[in-house]
């Protein structure tokens, strides 16, 4: 080949070679939008990277002791021993849907041993990672099996991912009223009202108890009234049910919304975590169960899930719900596990009086019985997004914009330090 000859190929060959690298240096997902940071969790990551001395996270709703340090129950530390020594334990996958000694003892725990459903065995359980497993779960098998509406309710405020989980799936999603700012409790009208105007057999997803981000529930009274709009208007109850026992200290109380709708023979869908009431964030411990008209509907309705299941994550972790089966299923560990539970709740409703207390003698301006009156978790303060601002910037402490404070990151030491903090920008910021 003559030089000009070798030259001129050269020369395409960097030509081809520029192109491909113009090409190949775009990204495929050159036009992916950054997505915004989580509402929540984003909170503990600016918390932790935070080096003031009187910082407070009262954003993730996670409980902390006195020390606001994690709690591990000491039922799970026990559990966790007799798991350990069983050496007839492997690691085999477990079933689709979980071990059924688990699934069925946590149907019966929400449920209740008396419950019509379990006795008929009209109901079906799925082991799921978490509530929000349980919510995604139960959110997937309807986009795909139920026929009767494509709108999902839930409720003004709400927890946002409510709204990721089924819009994703791809209902139309839509909010009730709840949250009354005036008297800072239930919007109980309107709510009712909503119901009454919602198409025909529309989902609602409904908290069992400690609605989060309020801390408000109905009263007995207006469950049975929101009941009635249900049946009439033929909607899906979609009960989420994240702080059983942990709201009153109470297993009974707390689940008695799911078992009053049971009675009235609602077929529904309930959701449970076990991340609160076990201490068990981190290992995505939760179950789904469901109450149809019949047994052979039960079933049908979990040979889909199971499908669906399989699909997406085969088969569930086993640690977190072998701790569960085991203190479910032993008189003793159960028993032991309710002093547990009653441990959590009072210190968070002992920090609900000693946050309100230190504002009422601070005078700050407004009413702070709401504090009290809210249940489980969380307290939705009624301050606003300025003030929250404020709150972070100059404060130090963490909440979410909505003004929620997750009473676990309260403590004896730190309660004084917000009360007067919270009182600065309540006389201060204009919102
Ligand atoms: C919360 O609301 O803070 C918790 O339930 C954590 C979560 O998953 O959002």
């Amino acid at each position: 080949m003559s030089d000009s000859a070798s030259q001129r190929l050269n020369l395409i060959h960097n030509h081809l070679n520029n192109n491909n690298m113009t090409k190949s240096s775009m990204s495929v997902f050159q036009d992916v939008a950054q997505a915004p940071p989580d509402p929540i969790f984003n909170l503990t990551a600016q918390y932790k990277a935070d080096t003031f001395d009187k910082k407070i996270n009262v954003g993730v709703g996670a409980f902390r002791t006195d020390e606001l340090k994690p709690y591990i129950l000491p039922v799970v530390k026990k559990a966790k021993v007799i798991l350990h020594e069983n050496e007839a334990l492997d690691h085999e996958y477990l079933p689709i849907a979980g071990n059924p000694s688990y699934t069925k003892a946590a149907a019966k725990l929400i449920l209740g041993a008396d419950s019509p459903a379990m006795k008929e065995g009209r109901f079906a359980a799925v082991q799921t990672l978490s509530g929000t497993g349980a919510n995604h779960t139960g959110a997937l098998f309807l986009s795909k099996f139920y026929t009767k509406s494509k709108k999902c309710y839930i409720s003004n405020p709400t927890w946002a991912n409510h709204r990721s989980i089924f819009s994703l799936v791809g209902f139309d999603v839509q909010e009730y009223p709840y949250w009354q700012p005036e008297t800072r409790g239930l919007d109980y009208e309107r709510l009712l009202q909503c119901m009454r105007e919602a198409e025909e057999g529309s989902i609602f997803v409904l908290h069992a108890c400690a609605h989060n981000p309020t801390g408000v529930d109905p009263t007995r009274d207006q469950w049975k009234a929101i009941a009635q709009v249900m049946r009439e208007k033929n909607h899906l109850p979609f009960f989420d049910c994240a702080y059983q026992g942990f709201a009153s200290g109470d297993l009974d109380k707390d689940a008695w919304a799911v078992r009053y709708f049971v009675e009235q023979g609602f077929e529904l869908f309930v959701c449970q975590s076990f991340a609160k009431n076990f201490g068990l964030y981190g290992e995505r411990t939760g179950n789904l169960t469901l109450v149809t008209k019949t047994p052979a509907d039960a079933q049908r309705v979990l040979s889909q899930i199971e499908k669906l299941q399989r699909a997406e994550i085969s088969n569930p972790p086993a640690f977190g719900s072998r701790i569960v089966d085991i203190v479910l299923n032993d008189p003793s560990l159960y028993q032991e596990w309710k002093d547990n539970l009653k441990y959590m709740s009072s210190r968070i409703i002992e920090m609900r009086h000693a946050l309100q207390q230190h504002l009422i003698d601070l005078q700050t301006p407004g009413t702070w019985d709401h504090i009290t009156n809210q249940i489980g978790m969380f307290s939705f303060t009624g301050l606003k997004q300025p003030q929250v601002k404020v709150l972070r910037e100059k404060y130090h402490i963490y909440m979410t914009d909505n003004g929620r404070i997750s009473m676990a990151g309260v403590s004896s030491k730190n309660v004084a330090y917000l009360a007067k903090s919270i009182d600065d920008v309540v006389r201060n910021v204009p919102v």
